[in-house]
């Protein structure tokens, strides 16, 4: 069995529950409606780097990534359709949606492929590390919207060596691909959190939560110390030794990738 193969997941996706996560979850919602553009980018960009890469292992291990990525951003795709039907508001969400498409293509037509590797490298090795953190501190519940996001970090985590992989393979350089890859995580969270900024402003005050959950001193010291985890890995990727093959991944990944296999509808190997 390939490693990181291609599933094709079923998720039954509540349209109250996207609601109700509004106020709480809106950076998570941010997120999701960034990637039917920020991924099918890095697969562009991988298509490209296919042409020239020689490496057998590593031209399979980008198909692998592109199957994948393939279905993450169309299963995020369903859930960003069902929240800009929400209110009638969201549907000013495309003129980011347009923005961020448009660099996009931008990337693609006008800039090196050098430099389209490491932008995905470095958005790469910043979701293996929230995808890491999500499964030390793993949130309770199996909605339809947690697995789908659960099974997504599962998959970013599967794959985190390829995007590092092709680059060494087809250039190297280690300040290129942290200045970029940098430039690139700059460029990508800033959609994220236009997209919630705008999410959350637009939520109707009578949708919003009544009461303002009061966070004992115990939630927010765990908070911090999640937050200052994720930044220590992050950090981690920018050092000269960094490589995410040599990454520790908690145990309990590897049961979660034989569940999300187990569920699939259907798993490819691609040709
Ligand atoms: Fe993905
Ligand atoms: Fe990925």
């Amino acid at each position: 069995m390939n490693d990181m193969p291609v599933r094709v997941m079923q998720f039954d996706l509540d349209p109250e529950e996207i609601k109700r996560s509004i106020p709480t979850f809106a950076h998570g919602l941010g997120l999701s409606m960034t990637l039917p553009y920020l991924e099918p980018y890095l697969i562009r960009s991988m298509r490209v780097a296919l042409e020239f890469a020689t490496d057998e292992k590593i031209i399979q291990d980008v198909k692998q990534f592109i199957g994948q990525e393939g279905q993450h951003f169309r299963q995020h795709q369903k859930l960003n359709d069902i929240l800009r039907e929400t209110y009638p508001a969201y549907a000013g969400l495309q003129e980011i949606e347009d923005d961020m498409e448009a660099d996009y293509q931008r990337f693609t037509k006008t800039m090196s492929l050098r430099f389209n590797l490491a932008y995905a490298e470095g958005f790469e090795a910043a979701t293996c590390s929230l995808a890491r953190q999500a499964l030390e501190n793993p949130e309770p519940g199996d909605t339809g919207m947690q697995r789908l996001f659960k099974w997504h970090g599962t998959e970013e985590v599967e794959h985190r060596t390829v995007t590092f992989d092709i680059y060494h393979h087809l250039y190297g350089g280690y300040f290129y691909r942290l200045f970029v890859g940098m430039f690139g995580q700059y460029h990508f969270f800033k959609y994220v959190f236009r997209f919630a900024n705008y999410i959350s402003k637009h939520c109707p005050d009578s949708d919003k939560p009544k009461t303002l959950e009061v966070k004992t001193r115990g939630q927010k010291d765990l908070e911090r110390k999640a937050l200052l985890s994720l930044l220590g890995k992050v950090l981690k990727t920018y050092s000269p030794f960094y490589n995410p093959a040599k990454l520790e991944i908690p145990e309990m990944h590897a049961s979660m990738s034989t569940q999300y296999s187990n569920e699939a509808i259907d798993t490819r190997v691609m040709e």
